[in-house]
């Protein structure tokens, strides 16, 4: 049941504009939301509704998967968009929201239903949270959720300020923090294709897979976010959230209901195994961070980081990082996840690959030839789809064998226009699914083990390495891997908008 007062706190920023009115979009197309919604926007700037709605007609010519022309069927979108103009830390303007949403409830029948979208800067969760409380607006019959974007908190201990701040007024299962990460696609296709399959969990674990990778690289550079992104860095802005998440649903064990409870259990339990660390030497072992210095993309020269706008010109923020992390249980055991991502790297991609061990090497195969190992890679980002790697004999040959790949290029068959993250999150939470948002023990957990590395970095940056824009970040960051035996398997194409599908082309 979507049916519900949406208020979009921040409706003038970017995330309003690039994401969420482009997925109420495809959500009214495809009939998801139905007929009875009321969506206010809310900023401090003035705005007329008709404005307002000229806004967001705009950002979804610009940025929704469906076209949209100034029809019968736009007006009827339209009609369900109101704007308030709002003074946060003003109660009297929440009241005054709080008899715009009564209105609007009655005229689209929503069921006394609110959902509250803050896309804003996280210091003013909590302001936003108590005066929709003090204005009245949680006093509604029906259910009341609240939409957080991240960051959440800058450490574990500003974290829990933040939380606590929310949960003077929200209960847990009504927050939804929101990990677009876990909208996609096919991070959502990773707990099927491991527990849908019988030839995959029984695999699952030390005894046949040697190392699992994930990268997450970008070719961007930090954008207008300069202000933001100097203060965060890539293990705040990437580690912390995305790539932990994916390294747990990786390692996770079977829930036993695919439940959200359940699978949020599981990837607490994952969460709790991470191996911390002994000391800064143990952390600076394990762990390589990078900056990036000018350098050439795509035959256009780039700035370094230090140059670009809003970052400190003396910035010791890494850009890049890479980290060996073990999950100290009975499952994985000895594995290393060597994670890693990064800006300004030559390809935009996101890969998971869980490499097999090898095959004895006493047999007759394997010692006459020098085979490369089995490879089951999930294409999570732009591309997606599932490709496992393995060995065959190349037709016609005196034996020679040859990697082949089986796969399934999803993005090829569906084309790139699958549901964008926010489309589904955004459904879900209307819905009050909220598997795929994180609970606040899994955020805490993942501050917890980001941390100790954090504070081993502020002791001195003489670990920090620069990379030139378009290479993949700096030597130590290969040696991470080679130093135990494996090395990172490259990523696909050169080019993001010519992604090759490497081992099929063969
Ligand atoms: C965001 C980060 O969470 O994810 C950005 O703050 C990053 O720095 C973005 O660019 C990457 O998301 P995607 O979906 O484009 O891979």
């Amino acid at each position: 049941m979507t049916n519900a007062v949406f208020l979009i706190f921040g409706a003038t920023g970017d995330l309003a504009r690039r994401k969420l009115f482009p997925a109420f979009y495809s959500l009214y197309r495809e009939r998801k939301l139905g007929e009875k919604f009321a969506v206010v926007g809310l900023a401090r700037r003035s705005r007329t509704n008709e404005e307002f709605r000229e806004d967001v007609l705009e950002s979804i010519k610009e940025f929704a998967r469906y076209n949209v022309t100034k029809d019968e069927r736009w007006e009827s979108f339209a009609d369900h968009f109101e704007y308030m103009s709002l003074d946060i830390n003003d109660v009297n303007s929440f009241r005054e929201l709080k008899a715009l949403t009564d209105r609007l409830d009655e005229k689209f029948d929503a069921g006394g239903n609110k959902l509250s979208y803050l896309a804003l800067a996280p210091e003013l969760f909590g302001p936003v949270s108590h005066n929709l409380k003090a204005g009245g607006l949680l006093e509604t019959e029906g259910w009341h959720r609240v939409v957080i974007e991240k960051p959440f908190g800058y450490d574990l201990k500003s974290a829990e300020k933040l939380n606590a701040e929310i949960r003077q007024v929200f209960e847990e299962q009504d927050i939804y923090r929101i990990d677009h990460y876990l909208g996609k696609e096919m991070v959502q296709n990773i707990n099927v294709v491991r527990f849908a399959n019988a030839f995959f969990e029984p695999l699952w674990n030390n005894k046949y897979i040697s190392n699992i990778q994930i990268t997450l690289s970008e070719t961007v550079g930090v954008e207008e976010r300069g202000g933001y992104y100097d203060r965060s860095g890539a293990l705040r802005d990437m580690g912390q959230n995305h790539m932990l998440q994916m390294l747990a649903i990786m390692a996770m064990e079977p829930p036993s209901r695919m439940h959200p409870e359940d699978i949020r259990d599981e990837k607490v339990k994952v969460l709790r195994s991470l191996r911390g660390f002994e000391s800064a030497a143990d952390v600076r072992a394990n762990t390589v961070r990078g900056q990036y210095s000018q350098g050439t993309m795509k035959g256009q020269q780039v700035p370094g980081y230090r140059q670009e706008d809003k970052v400190n010109p003396e910035s010791a923020t890494e850009t890049y990082f890479a980290a060996r992390v073990f999950v100290d249980n009975f499952r994985w055991a000895g594995v290393p996840f060597y994670i890693r991502t990064g800006k300004r790297l030559p390809v935009k991609t996101t890969e998971v690959v869980v490499e097999f061990k090898n095959v004895p090497n006493n047999v007759y195969l394997s010692t006459k030839h020098k085979l490369e190992p089995n490879l089951l890679v999930f294409r999570v980002n732009p591309m997606e789809g599932i490709y496992f790697k393995m060995n065959a004999k190349q037709p016609g040959s005196e034996g020679v064998i040859v990697p082949v790949a089986m796969d399934f290029c999803q993005s090829c068959q569906v084309g790139l226009n699958t549901p964008e993250a926010y489309e589904r999150l955004l459904y879900d939470a209307a819905r009050g699914d909220s598997t795929y948002f994180t609970r606040w023990d899994e955020v805490a957990l993942a501050w917890k083990y980001v941390d100790q590395i954090e504070s081993a970095w502020k002791e001195g940056a003489d670990d920090l390495q620069t990379y030139a824009a378009g290479t993949w970040g700096p030597e130590r960051g290969q040696k991470l891997v080679t130093q135990d035996g494996f090395k990172w398997w490259p990523v696909n194409g050169q080019d993001e908008n010519e992604v090759a599908w490497e081992f099929t082309q063969r």
